[in-house]
């Protein structure tokens, strides 16, 4: 018989996405969210959060996703948000070597107020500015292989892996203890 997803067991994932202003957060989010995309930058002030909910190997997972905001002036808003997160997405942009470079104070701020036993994956977004490119796939899988952490390049506007990013995100919370 056919089981209802109502009947499946439900359970809460907090995802905060970190990374430089500009690297295309919101937009990753927005476009798992409802499959959009908007060429205009609009800054994230503080942090803003989505929610929604996924099948993952049999169980709803209820996903709150964070967009925060990669401006510094709003650095200490944003330290009240990773306190708890299950998953942390660094983002960096394929474009922008300055994105890339913060990544380890991203890790750093992690580390200060996340929780230790965060999943965390690394992200080159903007990956369809094929002529902009400035930072490769070894660059970035070199820098996730350091850091012990999964690597995708992706792009909020193409859709390329945006969809996969969050479901193993997903999937790792699920299988930690
Ligand atoms: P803050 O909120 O200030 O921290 O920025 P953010 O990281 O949330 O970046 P946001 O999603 O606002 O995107 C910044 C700019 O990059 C916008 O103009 C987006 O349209 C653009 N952008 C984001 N993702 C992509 C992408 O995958 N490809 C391209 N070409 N542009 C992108």
């Amino acid at each position: 018989t056919d089981t209802s997803l109502y009947d499946l067991p439900c359970v809460t994932a907090k995802i905060v996405a970190l990374g430089d202003a500009g690297v295309g957060k919101s937009s990753l989010i927005r476009r798992f969210m409802n499959e959009t995309f908007e060429d205009r930058y609009n800054a994230t002030i503080g942090c803003d959060m989505n929610v929604k909910t996924i099948e993952v190997a049999g169980k709803l997972v209820q996903l709150h996703l964070w967009e925060t905001a990669g401006q510094e002036r709003f650095r200490s808003v944003v330290t009240n948000y990773v306190r708890n997160a299950d998953g942390i997405l660094l983002v960096y942009d394929v474009t922008c070597q300055n994105s890339i470079r913060s990544i380890d104070r991203w890790i750093a701020f992690a580390k200060d107020y996340g929780p230790p036993d965060s999943i965390k994956v690394l992200i080159g977004n903007k990956f369809d500015q094929k002529e902009r490119c400035i930072i490769s796939k070894r660059k970035g899988k070199e820098l996730a292989d350091r850091l012990e952490m999964p690597f995708f390049e992706t792009s909020a506007k193409s859709s390329l892996n945006v969809e996969v990013v969050f479901r193993t995100l997903a999937a790792e919370i699920l299988l930690s203890p």
